[in-house]
């Protein structure tokens, strides 16, 4: 059987044959039967925009590999520093790089004080975290000329680590902010999972719980890359327009602030917690499927068509963390939620399955977070996902500014009308 693909344009009789590579043909073909032709593709549904080497994702089978390597021994064995190292350089460090890397990212924990000071003081009382972290992202470049040096790998990397470092201070500092608690600065004598913990709860002699800090690195190591997902998309959408990489990130973490991307964990509390008894899960799941309520939160997802590996590994973790913290009173309601839709046939016919977010936002509870931290907690990690992709997008001689073409479905040109005459 041979690897191409022929199109022919009906109305002209032309035919173009090109080759089908990794299931995927090149849109030029279109482009050559006829310029002015163009495939129309909401939400990019069929549509490959990049090529990319950082993560392997295959919905129908349920699995998801970063630089090859499966997530399910990335999660058991690794860590988030040397995972963050892996998709940005594409190998596992040695031990001489993890060394270097973690003591880099380590130096670069502090933020400028006005960042604090004048910032994030400037902020509403009751601001959202997640708001207020995208602000800070894009106000973070404003503390450094050289973010805008792209062209530069050493200028690259420095912005790369500092990002991967700031982030988790940002995070923290917009939380203390929210509740009114005094800034704790970061400890670079402590692991990248347990200097956050400690940033977020530290109150007198507050020390970090090992299976907790763990635990944490799990959850940061689950969401570091998902490939082309919304927030991703817009990092590299934006990023090729050679913005700095610390409002492409703002742009990407805009993103995910969305209730149907980074933002699902937060719903799915808020469902469990309407929910409020497992006796009232039957009438919940018949309210989703006759479209009289919402959606079931944390089910379902535009690529995986089976179980998403992320969840089940999140699963196990809520119950490791759950030991050390006592069971969150909504995971019988989640669990039953899970029971009941996996028996469903609307959801067996759709392939609606947990996605990562349905038990993520468990664990953040049982930790103590509040619910509104959640996609702040998502963001975190992601930040060495949109990163690498966005110096992949760089080095990509292929890539050029985004720009889509639409279908245009407006008034043909009329006669503009005085405001007397309409
Ligand atoms: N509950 C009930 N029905 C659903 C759900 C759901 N969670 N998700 C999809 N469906 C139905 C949908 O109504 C449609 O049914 P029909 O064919 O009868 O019209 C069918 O399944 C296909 O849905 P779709 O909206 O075309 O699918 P999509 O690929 O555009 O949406 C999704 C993917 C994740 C936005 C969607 O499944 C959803 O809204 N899920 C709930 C929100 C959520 O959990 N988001 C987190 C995603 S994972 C985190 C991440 O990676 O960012």
């Amino acid at each position: 059987m041979p690897d191409t693909i022929t199109i022919t344009d009906d109305r002209t009789g032309k035919t173009v044959t090109v080759p089908i590579e990794g299931g995927v043909f090149p849109a030029s073909a279109v482009r050559e039967l006829d310029p002015s032709l163009f495939i129309y593709d909401p939400a990019y549904m069929q549509t490959a925009a990049c090529k990319s080497a950082i993560t392997f994702l295959d919905g129908e089978a349920g699995i998801l590999r970063y630089r090859g390597y499966p997530i399910e021994q990335l999660a058991e064995r690794s860590t988030y520093l040397e995972v963050a190292y892996l998709l940005l350089n594409g190998e596992l460090p040695n031990a001489a790089q993890l060394a270097q890397w973690q003591s880099d990212v380590t130096s670069h924990t502090f933020i400028h004080e006005n960042m604090r000071k004048r910032f994030v003081d400037g902020f509403h009382y009751d601001a959202h975290p997640m708001g207020m972290l995208v602000s800070s992202l894009a106000a973070l470049g404003t503390f450094y000329n050289d973010a805008k040096d792209i062209d530069s790998k050493p200028s690259r990397d420095k912005q790369i680590l500092r990002l991967i470092a700031k982030t988790p201070t940002l995070a923290a500092m917009c939380y203390r902010f929210s509740v009114g608690l005094p800034f704790v600065y970061p400890s670079n004598d402590l692991s990248f999972p347990a200097n956050f913990l400690n940033m977020m709860w530290k109150v007198g002699d507050y020390q970090v719980d090992p299976r907790l800090e763990r635990a944490m690195d799990v959850l940061f190591i689950l969401h570091a890359d998902h490939e082309q997902n919304c927030g991703t998309t817009a990092m590299r959408v934006v990023g090729s327009s050679h913005a700095d990489p610390y409002t492409s990130a703002a742009a990407a973490a805009s993103a995910l602030y969305g209730p149907l991307h980074g933002g699902a964990n937060e719903a799915v509390v808020r469902m469990l917690t309407e929910i409020g008894h497992i006796d009232n899960v039957p009438a919940f799941i018949e309210d989703v499927k006759s479209g009289k309520g919402s959606r079931l939160m944390g089910f379902g997802h535009r690529v995986y068509k089976n179980f998403d590996p992320r969840a089940t590994i999140i699963k196990k973790t809520a119950y490791e963390v759950f030991e050390v913290t006592g069971k969150n009173p909504l995971l019988d309601i989640a669990l039953k939620l899970e029971e009941v839709a996996l028996s469903d046939p609307y959801f067996i016919d759709r392939k609606l399955y947990p996605n990562v977010d349905f038990y993520s936002g468990l664990i953040y509870q049982a930790l103590g977070f509040p619910v509104a931290m959640f996609t702040v907690l998502f963001a975190i990690p992601r930040t060495a996902g949109w990163l690498a992709h966005w110096q992949e997008l760089l080095g990509d001689k292929e890539q050029k500014i985004s720009r889509p073409r639409q279908w245009y479905t407006g008034t043909d040109a009329r006669e503009y009308v005085p405001l007397v005459a309409r």
